[in-house]
């Protein structure tokens, strides 16, 4: 057993993207160790040091991956210089999901903290325009962000998980994941099943468990039901930056 390894793989966004769902899928395979809570490392406590962050990681067996998740990597500027200088060789993840539901689901986890919250639509529109800056919409613009990983990590580095599919096919997307990590595909469709009451697919056996198991009540909120004017100022606003994103990475999501 290694003790104190530091991880091989990030999944370093969406927030809102289903990277808990990914997580969970993943610990599935024997080859995973991941740690459960985000560390938020490379953007809020990278003044700890490497050795802080290195005390987290669960203990691996060698050839195992050892993984974490803080989805607010993606959108932090310093982030991609700071995980290069722990690893230039580390493995990328980003959950993508189109960007307008992503907001919505980021403004009513908001409203869920702070139901006192003012509207989606009197937030995200300033005298009828986008207000690109409001967190919800910035997280958004996936090209910007990717351009700064993109000044350290090369494209093959980065997988991008498409998050609608992960709920529609989530064997289909864990197939990729795993070619990416160069693991053996023993995630597959016999881990999943659609739960009709949540909405979502669940695992039949959860790691260190036999019985089913879907995410929380924190995962597939109820979201705010959005005027179609409003949605379509927004589609308007997003597919110059989707389209960007999608040369930049060579596939087309279909937002
Ligand atoms: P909603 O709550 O808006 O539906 P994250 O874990 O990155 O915060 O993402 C949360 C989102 O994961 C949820 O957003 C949900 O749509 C998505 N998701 C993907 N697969 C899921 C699953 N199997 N169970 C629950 N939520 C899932």
């Amino acid at each position: 057993m290694t003790v104190g390894r530091l991880p091989n793989a990030l999944i370093i966004g969406v927030k809102k993207g289903g990277t808990r769902a990914l997580l969970e899928f993943l610990r599935l395979h024997p080859d995973v160790r991941a740690v459960g809570s985000e560390p938020h490392f490379f953007d809020r406590h990278y003044k700890r040091g490497l050795n802080w962050y290195r005390s987290l990681m669960p203990k691996a067996l060698e050839g195992q991956i050892i993984m974490e998740k803080t989805p607010r990597y993606f959108v932090t500027r310093e982030a991609p210089g700071r995980v290069y200088a722990m690893s230039q060789d580390v493995k990328l993840i980003v959950v993508v999901r189109d960007p307008i539901t992503r907001a919505i689901s980021d403004y009513a986890q908001i409203a869920s903290k702070t139901p006192s919250v003012a509207s989606f639509e009197s937030l995200v529109l300033r005298n009828g325009t986008v207000d690109s800056l409001w967190s919800p919409v910035y997280i958004g613009l996936y090209a910007h962000h990717l351009q700064n990983w993109l000044e350290h990590f090369s494209l093959s580095q980065i997988h991008f998980v498409h998050g609608e599919r992960l709920v529609s096919d989530p064997a289909g997307e864990m197939a990729w994941v795993q070619d990416f990590l160069g693991l053996q595909r023993i995630v597959t469709h016999e881990h999943f099943y659609f739960n009709q009451t949540k909405g979502f697919p669940c695992l039949k056996k959860p790691e260190g468990s036999s019985k089913p198991h879907c995410l929380g009540n924190t995962k597939g909120r109820l979201h705010p039901k959005i005027r179609p004017q409003v949605l379509q100022i927004l589609r308007d606003f997003y597919r110059p930056h989707n389209k960007r994103f999608y040369r930049m990475v060579g596939l087309n999501f279909g937002w």
